[in-house]
């Protein structure tokens, strides 16, 4: 028999004989039944002592891969499940490949997939990040959603969290309340009170996974399949996803100038059958950014009363509004508890924290802490007790109110930049609060805009068509700019080159 044995790689030499013989096993150079070397022989082989070549066969032993006893001959095991005796996968770390993450190979077999593992598939296009086109190469990305995280008080932030390290106890290495850590909580409901006129106690409060996992809780807990959700067109298309993946069936309601048509909520006793909730975003409605007007708010209350449904309100950016008091919260005017409020850090501070909140009527508490509790136990604890910190010393509100000038002053440069390249060509909406606005080319065919948002991309400049967040084909040529992340300078000139590419026809 040739010697295959190789001292190899670093650590005890003991350990590196085992390596080397249970890889040559493995991968089937010594075959089921082969008789090993005499210790004594191999040792002075590989220059080692016997004690070493003893020690690699003790654990080849111990794991089944050799049999015999020691001294007395050692064999290859002749019982190596088959499995184990294929070749390794020697190709290098990296994402998977479409053909290996797909099913399309296995297409005689059944899906093993649930309902919900194929309906996540279909509807959410999303690519996972590994695979995201990436848009680094957009020089100008108005990308949406998008907060200025470079200004965000890394240095305040890094010191919080460390103190938190610092100061660890063992109660706070276990797990916690699903509902969140309560400092935080309580700090939540001040501040929701305080800004967005919402009424709670923050026994109302759970802190969940980013607003995303609050939609996923709320619909888990309400909507069963076949069960009909109202959704806003167009609409915040995470949000859409998430009631599809579950089965719902959408009824998208129309949106105009001052946000949800209340009036075209369904009303016939057979269309509100199972209508388990309306979802909206009424401060700043996504994508057009309309402000839903008291008078809506009011007769939406009146038709949740009225049809026993329970209206989602997605708070997710109103923390910018420019010159003008906030409007009050849905869930400030609900008497009924019908509204579910959720609100999110992601585009305040920044949105991989993924902490966001919930706040419930008394009635859905129960269930939606089971829900918490049965998908992740609790959102991580060291993050919100440093968040708690960071609001409670006053850091929140801080960064808010820079945030808030800083934002004013680049939707102002952005609004310029429109007005003087585009003129009357454009018609912008969504200015008063948020991150991002609408802007609809009045020259362009809505077939059209796909062609541009490829043509700008190409040019460094990163706009969003507004296609992907409406059911309905959109009438307008219209797309989103996002503005938070972009210095002044970066928006002018962006809007300067996306304005000379469309001169050029
Ligand atoms: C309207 C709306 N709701 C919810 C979310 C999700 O936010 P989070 O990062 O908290 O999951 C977003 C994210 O962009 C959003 O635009």
């Amino acid at each position: 028999m040739t010697l295959l044995v190789r001292l190899r790689g670093q650590g005890p030499k003991y350990h590196q004989i085992y390596c080397s013989l249970r890889r040559d096993i493995l991968e089937g150079r010594l075959r089921p039944g082969t008789r090993l070397p005499a210790t004594r022989i191999l040792a002075a082989d590989l220059s080692v002592s016997r004690t070493t070549v003893v020690l690699a066969y003790r654990q080849l032993f111990v794991e089944g891969y050799i049999t015999g006893r020691v001294g007395s001959g050692s064999f290859v095991a002749p019982t190596l499940p088959e499995t184990m005796l294929s070749p390794p996968d020697r190709r290098p770390v990296g994402e998977l490949t479409a053909s290996e993450t797909s099913s399309a190979k296995d297409k005689k077999r059944p899906s093993p997939l649930s309902a919900y593992g194929k309906q996540i598939v279909d509807v959410s296009p999303l690519p996972v990040p590994g695979q995201k086109k990436s848009h680094t190469a957009l020089r100008y990305d108005f990308k949406i959603g998008q907060p200025a995280i470079e200004e965000f008080p890394h240095e305040t932030w890094r010191r919080l969290v460390q103190r938190r390290v610092r100061s660890l106890s063992v109660l706070s290495l276990n797990y916690g309340d699903p509902r969140g850590y309560s400092p935080l909580r309580g700090a939540i409901a001040e501040y929701l009170d305080r800004a967005r006129a919402v009424k709670c106690r923050p026994e109302q409060v759970v802190v969940v996974t980013g607003s995303q996992q609050a939609l996923d809780l709320v619909t888990r807990i309400l909507v069963d399949r076949g069960d009909k959700v109202a959704l806003e067109d167009p609409h915040y298309q995470g949000a859409r996803q998430i009631f599809l993946s579950h089965g719902a069936s959408l009824i998208p309601i129309p949106v105009d100038k001052e946000g949800l048509r209340v009036d075209s909520l369904p009303k016939r006793r057979s269309e509100t059958e199972n209508l388990k909730m309306v979802y909206l975003t009424p401060s700043h409605q996504f994508p057009t950014g309309a402000v839903l007007p008291l008078s809506r708010r009011l007769a939406l209350l009146g038709w949740a009363k009225k049809h026993d449904a329970f209206i989602l309100e997605d708070d997710y950016d109103s923390e910018f509004r420019y010159g003008e008091r906030p409007v009050e919260s849905l869930q400030g005017l609900d008497r009924e508890g019908r509204v579910i409020y959720v609100g999110t850090f992601s585009k305040v501070l920044y949105p991989a924290l993924r902490i966001g909140y919930l706040v419930l009527p008394p009635s859905l508490l129960p269930s939606l802490t089971a829900a918490k509790w049965l998908t992740d136990r609790h959102t991580p604890s060291l993050e919100q007790e440093a968040l708690a910190d960071f609001v409670s010393r006053g850091h929140f509100e801080r960064h808010l109110r820079r945030s808030r000038l800083r934002n004013a002053s680049r939707r102002d440069a952005l609004l310029e930049s429109l007005e003087h390249h585009f003129g009357k060509d454009v018609k912008i909406s969504g200015t008063r609060s948020g991150i991002h606005v609408l802007v609809e080319l009045r020259t362009l065919r809505p077939s059209r805009l796909n062609a541009l948002a490829q043509k700008a991309a190409k040019a460094g400049v990163g706009i969003y068509p507004i296609t992907p967040y409406c059911i309905n084909p959109p009438k307008k040529a219209a797309f989103l700019l996002g503005y938070a992340s972009l210095s002044e300078k970066q928006i002018r000139d962006g809007i300067r080159r996306l304005a000379e590419l469309m001169k050029k026809g």
